[in-house]
């Protein structure tokens, strides 16, 4: 029995000391504080739900694939404008469109907002703009 306490005794200080010295003391520069990781600056959304948003709503101008179509949306497998826009850029563009008078449209066709639709939630959106990042060339 008195044995057996000792044994627990001197584990006892092994562990304290043990998690002294990981601690490093208490006053070392070395403690890790550990955080939650930082929050990513553009929260992404998922290809494959996007995928779906974006063959019942994009598609029609944008073509399957977003490879364009003639005299309606232009094609994101060449678009510079892609590379050029994070997340947050690009869904601020996608609700606000693109007018047939903005100074930066091309094709004197109108990108609705949206697409069109509404409905389309942010989190939508996103989902829809980490699918069409998929499809540059
Ligand atoms: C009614 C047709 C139409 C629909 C629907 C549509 N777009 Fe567009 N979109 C356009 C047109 C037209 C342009 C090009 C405007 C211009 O001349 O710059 C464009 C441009 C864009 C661009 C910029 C491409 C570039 O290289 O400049 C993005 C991004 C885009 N659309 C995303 C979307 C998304 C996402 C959806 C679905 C939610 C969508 N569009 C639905 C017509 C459409």
């Amino acid at each position: 029995m008195k044995y057996k306490h000792i044994v627990l005794a001197v584990l006892a200080v092994l562990v304290m000391s043990l998690v002294l010295v990981a601690c490093g003391g208490g006053g070392g520069g070395a403690t890790t504080v550990t955080e939650a990781p930082p929050a990513s600056p553009t929260p992404s959304g998922d290809p494959v739900a996007g995928k779906a948003q974006f063959d019942t709503v994009c598609i029609a101008c944008h073509g399957p694939g977003g490879v364009g179509v003639e005299g309606l949306g232009k094609p994101f497998t060449t678009s510079e404008f892609l590379l050029t826009v994070n997340d947050q850029e690009l869904l601020e563009f996608v609700k606000t469109g693109r007018p047939i008078g903005h100074p930066d449209n091309t094709t004197g066709v109108d990108m609705p907002p949206k697409g069109g639709n509404p409905a389309l939630t942010d989190d939508q959106l996103l989902d829809i703009i980490a699918y069409i990042r998929t499809l540059h060339e």
